[in-house]
């Protein structure tokens, strides 16, 4: 039985598959959109950079590339694990379990802070929002990027799957707080149809990966987000 921390919100694509969550990462955002976003709100060059929810750390290598430290946080104790032994040889990374929530990083030490396809930053999350309040340093920034489902193919799969989900109380919660956001237009490119496949199972109920499959024509799918930011 996995160790999971309490407050972690439950991520079954990546806790239950990660080979297969690792299959979309790389097909995600071959333009690099989402970095060249960010970057333009606050570089990261020479920057102490936290990634909230990091997974198995798949994003950490290249934030390390150029920012002076990069802290990955993570409640799900095996994927700490694999993104431990995918930074092992990266002095300048670490990887610490814990949550948005509670973050295990001292008073403002964080100069840019990413929240990744993470469940855990919309409506309810105050308290992860109070620990960036605590943790960010005077113009530093934290962004949060988040699947569109208002637009797109895919935003009608995700809504057919999860119908509980409102896009417009998400939206709500993000203006009341006084964060910013833009459309973030990514795609995902995939190798090999197989992988196309096997991703769309992991995001969607069966019945809706089976109709979005039969939608999608090729080794391409537009992955319409929404990156979210707020400057400290
Ligand atoms: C969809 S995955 C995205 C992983 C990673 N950001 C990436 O892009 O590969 C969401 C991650 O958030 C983590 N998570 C869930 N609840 C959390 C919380 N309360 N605080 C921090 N991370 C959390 C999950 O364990 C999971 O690894």
């Amino acid at each position: 039985m996995p160790r999971v921390m309490k407050g972690a919100v439950p991520s079954p694509n990546i806790w239950n598959t990660p080979q297969v969550y690792e299959l979309e990462n790389r097909a995600v955002d071959p333009d690099g959109r989402a970095d060249a976003a960010m970057s333009a709100v606050r570089p990261r060059t020479g920057a102490t950079v936290v990634d909230i929810g990091c997974g198995t750390g798949y994003h950490l290598p290249s934030m390390s590339a150029t920012a002076a430290r990069v802290i990955g946080v993570e409640p799900h104790d095996d994927l700490v694990q694999l993104a431990r032994r995918r930074c092992r040889a990266l002095p300048n990374v670490e990887v610490r379990v814990g949550t948005a929530q509670s973050l295990p990083v001292p008073d403002a030490c964080v100069d840019v802070a990413v929240a990744r396809w993470a469940y855990f930053f919309g409506p309810g999350c105050e308290p992860g929002l109070a620990e960036l309040s605590r943790v960010m340093r005077r113009g530093g920034a934290a962004f949060v990027i988040d699947l569109d489902a208002t637009r797109g193919a895919f935003g009608r799969w995700f809504s057919r799957s999860v119908p509980a989900y409102s896009a417009r109380s998400v939206e709500a919660f993000w203006e009341r707080q006084g964060w910013r956001s833009e459309p973030l237009d990514l795609r995902m490119v995939f190798e090999r149809r197989a992988d196309l496949e096997a991703v769309l199972r992991i995001e969607f109920t069966p019945a809706v990966a089976e109709q979005a499959i039969a939608e999608t024509t090729g080794l391409e799918i537009a992955y319409p987000n929404v990156l979210r930011w707020k400057r400290f």
